[in-house]
């Protein structure tokens, strides 16, 4: 499928990004400003005749038409026999929203009135802390949100608990008042088993202070039967449909922790940002449409030029989930190994994301991505605007470091260069030696999303933005971008080792690796 844009790629190496720029129009013309942004990919290999290539491949693969069905709540999640419509959570125009011939929006509209309800409750009661258990989709969006939107907090303080590890849960609730905190179980199955042992420990905590649990607790999921066994009552609990798939869920009931933390209103605000990007995505032509050209960028660098990892750098500190966040948008959606039909993948699958905030990446990572051997396409976030006033330097010198880091990708320093650097200290062979260890390769691809100020409504647009750019390249690929199949395997066999490690089942049938790792927790682990 990529064989005529591997073609163009040939040769494509040895010529220098830097020399595109003589075309004084480039910048413009590989660079996209919509919704309040600018997605500027002109810092990469891409051309006229590439991207040409990849409009057509978007074109081909039916990308237009898969977008449409998935908006039209076609069952597009074709392996678990669902819809696919976490964008009825955010249109918040109540436009309809059919499927199998019902319109979803009346219940989606209710629910979220009555998160607001809510909201406003809690946030004119005495509660203090709030605590979100929930784990993957039901923590990774509202932790990273809530992080993201710190300057609109007005609410209670809102903790994040989702690691089974007791150690998670025992540090937030050392800094929470068992009088004044308040519990929501986010979990979409109400069956995760990390979930659900956090919230019996938080019970168990209430019941330890002497604090009854009564009205303490709010569930957040589909399954309203299990939320009532664990003794959460209907009206506390928060149900949405299995068309919203975890990873997808922060724009409904699972996103009620950053509706206390900013408000109803900045959590509309987010919604209408997602919405925006979602109108601009079903009407933009591919040309000109952000999410499509996020991900030919995308695939051009792992599918064509055969990049493996994807370096997600925000140059924003409260991004500072976004790339784990990212990375279970993106790796557990299109991290699969057949296509839609069953048939082996005749081509890699979604790249490994990964990433950091800069600056402070600069002064770790950042070294193997000027000067490793690999080569690590690089995509820049960065606001134009900091929500400090009174420190606009501070900001000033990020935005300088941001497009330092793009630019040094791109030209490098050549042999000469470096050694007129060192040529004061060294001579001869050692001069020769040394500059060497200063060269920099550069012609490394980076992308740069820029956009006015980190608020409610960006946010909403960028989030909406990187799961479009997942469909797409889920859709170009051929791959069920929707299911996660493979997250079973572990929790069955963790399921069968808890005995063993408890020691209440004897090790039997295991390979010789865990039978001797279980046998140092026997020995170890109990003291
Ligand atoms: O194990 C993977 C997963 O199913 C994710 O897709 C999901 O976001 C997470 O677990 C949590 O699931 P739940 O919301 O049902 O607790």
């Amino acid at each position: 499928m990529f064989e005529e844009l591997k073609t163009l790629a040939t040769g494509i190496g040895e010529r220098r990004i830097e020399t595109l720029f003589a075309d004084e129009g480039r910048a413009g013309a590989f660079s996209l400003s919509a919704e309040d942004m600018l997605f500027d990919y002109s810092k990469t290999q891409i051309d006229a005749e590439v991207r040409a290539g990849l409009l057509a491949l978007a074109e081909a693969r039916g990308v237009a038409a898969r977008r449409d069905a998935m908006f039209a709540g076609e069952k597009i999640n074709e392996t678990e026999g669902r819809a696919v419509l976490h964008t009825a959570l955010r249109n918040l125009d109540g436009a309809e929203v059919r499927l199998d011939g019902v319109d979803v929006m009346p219940p989606v509209l209710e629910t979220l009135g009555r998160m607001e309800a809510l909201a406003r409750e809690v946030r004119g009661s005495g509660i203090t802390d709030v605590v979100n258990i929930g784990i993957g989709g039901s923590d990774l969006g509202p932790v990273m949100a809530t992080l993201a939107l710190a300057p609109y907090h007005d609410g209670p303080r809102t903790h994040f608990v989702s690691n089974v590890d007791g150690a998670d849960i025992a540090d937030k609730l050392a800094l929470c008042d068992p009088d004044t905190t308040m519990f929501i179980v986010a979990s979409k199955t109400f069956t995760t088993i990390e979930t659900m042992t956090n919230a019996r420990t938080a019970k168990a905590w209430l019941a330890d202070k002497g604090v009854s649990d009564e009205g303490r607790f709010i569930a957040l999921s589909s399954n309203q039967e299990k939320a009532a066994e664990f003794g959460i009552p209907a009206d506390r609990v928060f149900g949405f449909e299995d068309w919203v798939g975890g990873r997808y869920s922060v724009w409904g009931p699972i996103g009620l922790s950053l509706m206390l933390a900013v408000g109803p209103e900045g959590f509309r605000a987010f919604l209408t940002g997602g919405m925006k990007m979602d109108r601009h995505f079903q009407a933009a032509p591919l040309a000109e449409n952000l999410p499509v050209l996020l991900a030919l960028v995308g695939i051009w660098h792992n599918q064509v030029l055969g990049h493996a990892t994807r370096a997600v750098l925000p140059y924003d500190n409260r991004l500072l989930r976004l790339p784990a966040y990212l990375q279970q948008l993106e790796m557990e959606s299109n991290g699969k190994g057949v296509s839609m039909d069953g048939a082996d993948l005749p081509y890699h699958s979604g790249p490994v994301v990964w990433g950091e905030p800069g600056t402070n990446g600069q002064h770790a990572f950042y070294q193997l991505i000027h000067q490793g051997t690999r080569v690590i396409p690089a995509e820049f976030l960065v606001a134009a605007a900091g929500h400090e006033p009174g420190l606009r330097h501070h900001h000033e010198l990020l935005v300088a470091n941001c497009l330092a880091q793009s630019e040094a990708l791109m030209r490098g320093r050549s042999l000469d260069e470096a050694r007129a650097k060192v040529a004061d200290k060294f001579e001869g062979d050692e001069l020769e030696r040394q500059a060497r260890h200063r060269v920099f390769p550069g012609n490394r691809p980076s992308t740069t999303l820029i956009y006015p100020l980190l608020d409610p409504e960006t946010l909403g647009k960028i989030i909406a933005l990187y799961e479009h750019r997942v469909f797409v390249e889920g859709v170009i690929l051929g791959i069920n971008s929707f299911d996660q199949w493979g997250v079973e395997l572990g929790k069955e066999l963790a399921t069968a080792l808890g005995p063993m490690v408890t020691g209440a089942a004897p090790v039997e049938g295991k390979d010789g690796s865990t039978a001797q790792l279980l046998k140092f927790v026997h020995t170890h682990g109990r003291g």
